[in-house]
């Protein structure tokens, strides 16, 4: 099968499509033919193991999994022996650690994977897991957003982002998305009350205050969130950066509070309940996919060059069947 594969750490220009054998299913496992997948941040941090620390669980001097690739939608194209849940033939969509950039992925059927919604295209289904899975978890579980709440979303057209602005909107809350000119309008229409665009004013010099302020993509640090957070407000991230932990360690003494949230250690059952959640809320028409770029497999080195210009609307594709 055809397969982006990256031997060693470094730039796009490290990963090259080439043959690999098919993967054959386990007992307990799943092999489905990838229609579409992803590229994201964390395929590019992984692409190059940056943080170092990457390396802890990716391979000490070269990647351990050669194929990246995170979240795919596809079909079932054989299931091993025990396998109860999913037949060849289904059409599914998930989350699992690497290998979906590729014309198969193996996964475990006690993974969150989970049946497609009815009349939802493979490009679509793919754009939503990586960011539910992420979105959810800081909106409903550290936030506590409730309507009422006034949030703050930086990256409002990211893959996170947007899709977190229109949970946030479906929860009540009164959202404000930071972006640039370009994607204003979109921000607006995926449900932001109000828009900041950071290339025209300062997001922590707006004088409003923020119950909750989710920074998507690490750009307004906590130290300047502070200014405009609500003197019980917490400021969420998804960026890791080391600057964080002394803040969090402040959390005991201080109302305000400050927060890295991971949300890839979950346990499988939370993800898959999440999946379901998921899954209605697309069947009720609720939530909007949004894709930048559509790349053949081919175009993998333009993809992950798109990708990290940081500056994607919503998601980058990758079709491959
Ligand atoms: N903590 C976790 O568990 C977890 C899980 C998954 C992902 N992540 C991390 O989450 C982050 C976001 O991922 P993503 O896929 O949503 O990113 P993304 O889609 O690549 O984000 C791109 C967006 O960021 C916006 N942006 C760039 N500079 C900005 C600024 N100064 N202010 C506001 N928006 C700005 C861009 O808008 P403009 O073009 O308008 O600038 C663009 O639309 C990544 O760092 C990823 O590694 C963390």
């Amino acid at each position: 099968m055809k397969a982006a594969i990256y031997a060693k750490y470094g730039s796009p220009e490290v990963l090259e499509v080439a043959d690999i054998p098919k993967p054959i299913p386990g007992p307990n496992e799943i092999v489905v033919q990838v229609h579409a997948t992803t590229v994201t941040p964390v395929d590019i941090a992984f692409l190059r193991a940056k943080p170092w620390f990457n390396r802890l669980f990716l391979g000490l001097r070269r990647p351990k999994n050669r194929v990246l690739g995170s979240e795919f939608a596809g079909e079932v194209e054989s299931v091993g022996a025990d396998v109860k849940s999913f037949a060849s033939g289904d059409r599914i969509f998930g989350e699992t650690m690497s290998g979906t950039q590729a014309e198969y992925v193996c996964v475990q059927e006690d993974s969150p994977i989970i049946h497609m919604p009815e009349g939802i295209s493979y490009q679509d289904a793919a754009t939503f897991p990586y960011a539910f899975l992420t979105a959810l978890p800081f909106l409903r579980d550290a936030g506590k957003i409730h309507p009422g709440q006034r949030l703050l979303i930086v990256g409002a057209s990211g893959a996170i982002g947007s899709l977190a602005v229109q949970m946030a909107h479906l929860f009540g809350a009164t959202v404000t998305g930071v972006c640039s000119t370009k994607n204003v309008d979109l921000v607006k229409r995926l449900g932001a009350d109000t828009v900041i665009d950071y290339t025209q004013s300062v997001p922590s010099e707006s004088g409003q205050k923020y119950d909750v302020i989710f920074d998507a993509v690490g750009k307004l640090p906590f130290d300047k969130a502070r200014k405009i957070l609500t003197p019980n407000g917490k400021y969420l991230t998804a960026f890791f950066s080391w600057g964080i932990f002394p803040n969090m360690a402040l959390n005991p003494f201080r109302a305000q509070k400050a927060k890295l949230v991971t949300t890839g250690l979950r346990k499988v059952a939370a993800k898959k309940s999440d999946l379901k959640l998921l899954v209605e809320m697309i069947e009720q028409g609720k939530l909007r996919p949004v894709i930048d770029h559509t790349y053949a497999l081919s175009e993998i080195q333009e993809a992950y060059c798109y990708v990290e210009t940081g500056h994607k609307v919503g998601n980058v594709i990758v079709t491959l069947a």
